[in-house]
């Protein structure tokens, strides 16, 4: 088993498996003058399952697939195939833009790949497109409502901003009235790609959990499970529910079983930390089996208390500079 400094079980790993996104979020990425990962420097697919596969056999078993926008990168249902087959693997998870989905949706049923967090920060076609600076509402709207209608575990990401889509809380649970939909109101973070755009969070997990019990009244608070970074509600009497992640206000490290992997083999052992070391550097210079998992759990053990250390330990003396897109949520 992996298990870090203050005695957390890490058994879940998060792949970022490409940089690059067909949109461009305002929150994640500037509009123009991105260096996106050379393909060269990717962890390629061969690479990416040996990793995993050793992790598998210290106890990792739930993987979720993330980006950028993973259906971008060439051919990644044969890494999902690949991925499926492992034996101690047992959940694999897919983030998602919904962009380019829908058309895999029936393989990787198949594949028994049945979990989504389609990121959709609103469900009006102006405002999406105003954050999103794509004009893609449609095809998103289109792959939730056959994500819906095929059954799959369905998680919503919307990252909550102060005058951008406010207007989309209260219709967004309004989804799971009749629908098993979760909807996940993330607390805006700071990676942007451009460095903090923001000195405090206006709308942190209280104001928004106030702002919809005010409109719902009551909301029935549901167990978490394991790990989980939401704090889960239902609106008595709704079929879905609604999480809150506070993600910057980081109230959940203490549960924290995470390890992030990003395109460029680097890894994360928190969020908010600047990459412990390379794995791929080391994988090419020819590491043994051994030697690979000899580094990740020295990582592991070191692994940040909580986002707040991870984010002083960084080289910059905590200034986020990256994009999510490179971390992968
Ligand atoms: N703050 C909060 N969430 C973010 N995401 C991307 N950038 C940010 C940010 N700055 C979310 C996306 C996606 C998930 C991978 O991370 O909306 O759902
Ligand atoms: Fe793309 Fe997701 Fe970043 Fe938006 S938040 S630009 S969909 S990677």
């Amino acid at each position: 088993m992996l298990i870090d400094g203050h005695g957390r079980i890490i058994d879940y790993v998060r792949l970022a498996v490409t940089d690059r996104c067909n949109l461009r979020c305002f929150y994640c990425m500037p509009e123009e003058g991105i260096d996106f990962v050379q393909r060269k420097e990717l962890l390629s697919y061969e690479e990416i399952i040996r990793v995993v596969t050793l992790l598998s056999e210290e106890g990792v078993s739930k993987v979720r697939i993330t980006g950028g926008e993973p259906f971008l990168r060439k051919d990644i249902m044969s890494l999902l195939r690949s991925i499926s087959e492992l034996p101690l693997i047992d959940k694999i998870a897919i983030t998602t833009n919904g962009t380019l989905t829908e058309k895999h949706l029936d393989e990787l049923v198949v594949l028994g790949i049945d979990s989504f967090n389609l990121s959709i920060d609103s469900i009006d076609a102006q405002r999406f497109q105003e954050i999103t600076r794509r004009d893609s509402f449609e095809t998103v709207w289109s792959c939730y409502k056959v994500m819906l209608a095929k059954g799959l575990e369905l998680k919503l990401n919307c990252v909550v901003m102060a005058n951008r889509n406010i207007a989309d809380l209260i219709p967004m649970v309004e989804l799971g009235r009749k629908s098993k939909v979760s909807i996940r109101f993330i607390e805006e973070m700071p990676f942007n790609g451009e460095g903090s755009h923001y000195q405090r969070l206006e709308w942190d997990y209280a104001k928004i959990l106030s702002h919809l019990t005010e409109h719902f009244g009551e909301v029935e608070k549901l167990q978490d499970t394991q790990g989980s970074t939401s704090l889960n509600y239902r609106v008595p009497g709704f079929t879905g529910s609604f999480g809150i992640i506070p993600a910057y206000t980081r109230s959940f490290c203490g549960s924290c079983n995470r390890l992030r992997l990003t395109p460029d083999g680097t890894i994360k052992t928190c969020l908010y930390d600047d990459g412990v070391f390379n794995i791929k550097n080391i994988i090419r210079a020819g590491a043994t089996d051994a030697e690979l998992m000899l580094a990740i759990k020295e990582a592991i053990a070191h692994k940040a208390k909580d986002g707040f250390v991870a984010e002083q330990s960084r080289n910059g003396k905590g200034i986020v500079s990256e994009s999510m897109a490179t971390i992968g949520g």
